[in-house]
């Protein structure tokens, strides 16, 4: 007779904000807190200006919160008062030691699993790694639970990924594919189900045993990723050729075993999710001497860093050779449309590639700040990486370059006044409704587009006076400049 009446969640970021804000939507009878140390993000969380972007997420926060939805950074009324505990922190790749760039680093996991075992003296608690996990972490967190020499509480450990994808959080919430729930005891799981059944159909609630469940996000992400990299491989085949790679997508898309979706070719794969958890499948593969295992998911990255690297120098190379002092302009930083997210987006890694060749750049984005373009860059030339010192990072040659070279600008026609080029980095549909007779009318010519994510009408911007470069279709004149 467990019933829940509160959940909380450890980690109130991308996938901890809008899942608890979808619990709380559905399910009027719990409460649900999340908790988090950082005060600034519980802060934002409580106000009009929420720390992330979803669209609809605005529209239920404020439904819900301060009735049965609550941010907070009181540890007792999130953690040690609820029955259901999500772990929602951030599972990075590892930039330091042992399994550098490779291994998925737990610290902030073993770290809340510690909290609760020192907090938490009494009763029952399910504790539910929602965070992307390498298999196995749930024996680790449960063994660090049972070694409390003074505690009465017992737990059970579930494993419940997250698919959401950023950009369409809250639809994929509110109409997922499949809720996936791993776990030994049967009856912990019916708990957690009965929870998701207040809107998701039963037969949309899976089950398997712990580590099925560990590995199937892993996987997951490794085929949508996959699914990136090859048709990215194909662009490179079909530039080569005279294909079309939005035609070969179409035309292989249209067998049901292969399906459309995607299948667009891009510029590379962004997202603080899918290399990291290539990496992390590959360093377990390797762990678990499966080299060819690890070999082949890795080709998955390395056709990714391929595409990013070739972007930046054909723009390099159909700018006569030299972008040296050359004003480009950059459309999109954010890793897809719909969200303000830019963690290891192309984008940064085009934009730092660009500088390095003595760009100047304008940069606009609809929903990224100007401090997270310029860190972002930054960080890129300088090696650093997230939660590096920052202060170090003001004084570097690198970082004076960036400030020197890249300018954010606000609005769209003043970013592509003035520039010899303009690059779309992110399929933001804004994009495709702008007058681009006016924004030629504005550069310099000849006028060039790299559309990074073949978003636009080329033939019309052709007309219009562009040479217009995109992915995957050979160029009309490849020989000449
Ligand atoms: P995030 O970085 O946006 O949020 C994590 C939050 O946890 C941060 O606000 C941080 O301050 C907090 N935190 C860390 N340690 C803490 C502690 N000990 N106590 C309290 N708060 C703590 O990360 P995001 O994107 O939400 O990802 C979380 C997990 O979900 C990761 O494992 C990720 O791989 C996975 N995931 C992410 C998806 C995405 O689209 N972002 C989709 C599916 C899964």
């Amino acid at each position: 007779n467990f019933t829940v009446k509160r959940i909380g969640c450890i980690g109130a970021g991308y996938v901890g904000g809008p899942t608890m804000s979808m619990i709380a939507k559905y399910c009027p009878h719990i409460d649900v807190y999340i908790f988090d140390l950082n005060q600034t993000r519980i802060n934002a969380w409580n106000s009009d200006n929420l720390p992330i972007y979803e669209p609809g997420l605005d529209e239920i926060v404020q439904e819900r919160r301060g009735k049965n939805l609550f941010f907070t950074t009181d540890y007792t009324e999130a953690v040690i008062k609820s029955d259901v505990v999500f772990l929602s922190v951030n599972t990075p790749t590892k930039h330091y030691g042992l399994g550098k760039g490779r291994q998925a680093d737990l610290k902030f996991i073993e770290l809340c699993a510690r909290q609760i075992r020192d907090s938490v003296k009494t009763g029952h608690k399910i504790i539910v790694e929602k965070s992307t996990v390498p298999i196995k972490t749930a024996m680790a967190v449960s063994r660090i639970l049972k070694t409390s020499s003074d505690s009465q509480a017992t737990f059970d450990i579930l494993s419940n990924p997250e698919f959401l994808a950023e950009g369409t959080a809250v639809k994929d919430l509110e109409n997922p594919d499949r809720v996936l729930i791993g776990g030994e005891n049967p009856a912990a799981i019916k708990i957690l189900a009965d929870v998701y059944a207040n809107w998701v159909k039963r037969e949309q609630i899976i089950q398997t045993n712990l580590w099925s469940s560990e590995l199937s996000k892993l996987v997951a992400n490794c085929f949508l990723a996959q699914r990136i990299s090859s048709i990215n491989a194909v662009s490179a085949i079909c530039e080569a050729t005279g294909a079309n790679v939005n035609e070969v997508a179409h035309a292989v898309g249209m067998d049901k075993r292969i399906g459309s979706r995607f299948l667009q070719a891009s510029v590379g794969f962004g997202g603080s999710c899918f290399q990291k958890d290539i990496l992390n499948l590959t360093y377990l593969a390797e762990h678990y001497h499966l080299k060819e295992v690890a070999d082949y998911f890795y080709g998955v990255i390395s056709m990714n860093d391929w595409q990013k690297q070739r972007f930046a120098q054909k723009v390099v190379h159909k700018l006569f050779n030299t972008v040296s002092s050359k004003k480009l302009s950059v459309l999109g930083f954010a890793f897809k449309k719909d969200t303000g997210d830019t963690r290891e987006s192309s984008s940064i890694f085009i934009c730092s590639k660009l500088v390095e060749e003595r760009a100047y750049l304008n940069i606009y984005d609809p929903k990224v700040s100007e401090l997270q373009i310029m860190d972002d860059i930054m960080r890129v030339m300088n090696d650093a990486y997230d939660g590096d010192f920052s202060a170090h990072l003001d004084t570097t040659p690198e970082s004076e370059m960036v400030r020197r070279c890249v300018k954010v600008i606000k609005d769209p026609y003043e970013c592509v006044k003035d520039t010899h080029a303009v690059l779309i980095m992110t399929e933001w549909d804004e994009f495709k409704t702008y007058d681009w007779k006016k924004m030629y009318d504005s550069m310099k010519k000849p006028a060039f587009l790299f559309d990074g994510r073949n978003i636009l009408d080329h033939s019309k911007l052709e007309e219009i006076g562009f040479d217009v470069y995109s992915i995957g279709v050979a160029e009309k004149n490849p020989a000449q400049w």
